[in-house]
């Protein structure tokens, strides 16, 4: 690959569904050595948990299946518009947020929903498992880990590696 592509996973607080979809993230972009092809970070809209760790029961449920989520919280910035490559959100209220929040169109046209890559599931977006209980998360890892997959055969597929 050419140029290092930068993510940025977004959703409303960053310590659920966006630190979930970065952990899970950097573990394929590890597994397959493309460290320095590939970089991965997230924020939410809110900054309401800014400094925390992931939601204890997001980092449970993520452990469970070998993901340990170390993220601290912190609000998307202006900055991020020019920082990342692909900023994505996690559903429809995170997504028209970042539009608005988006300084031009060249700035708006890296804002994609999470859902556009899954590829087994056919949801439109990722729920806030928030005020859910134990499903919600599980639900929530399984169609990031969908979800996630298809985004790095996206990347691959726009940006082969040189060999
Ligand atoms: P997230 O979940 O957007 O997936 O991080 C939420 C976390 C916190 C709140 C809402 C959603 N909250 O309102 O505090």
């Amino acid at each position: 690959m050419k140029k290092k592509t930068k993510i940025l996973f977004v959703c409303l607080g960053n310590i659920c569904r966006s630190p979930a979809a970065e952990g899970i993230m950097q573990k394929l972009v590890n597994k397959e050595n493309l460290d320095n092809n590939i970089s991965v970070d997230s924020a939410g809209i809110l900054n309401y948990h800014e400094g925390e760790l992931p939601d204890r029961r997001m980092r449970n449920h993520a452990e469970k299946r070998g993901y340990n989520l170390t993220s601290h919280s912190r609000p998307v910035q202006i900055a991020d518009f020019y920082q990342f490559d692909l900023i994505i959100a996690m559903d429809d209220s995170n997504f028209d947020n970042l539009l608005e929040m988006a300084p031009d169109l060249e700035t708006k046209q890296k804002v994609h929903r999470m859902a556009e890559y899954l590829q087994r599931y056919m949801n439109d977006y990722i729920p806030d498992p928030y005020y859910s209980g134990a499903d919600g998360f599980e639900l929530v890892l399984d169609l990031l880990e969908d979800a996630c997959s298809g985004l790095l055969k996206e990347i691959k597929t726009a940006s082969p590696p040189d060999n």
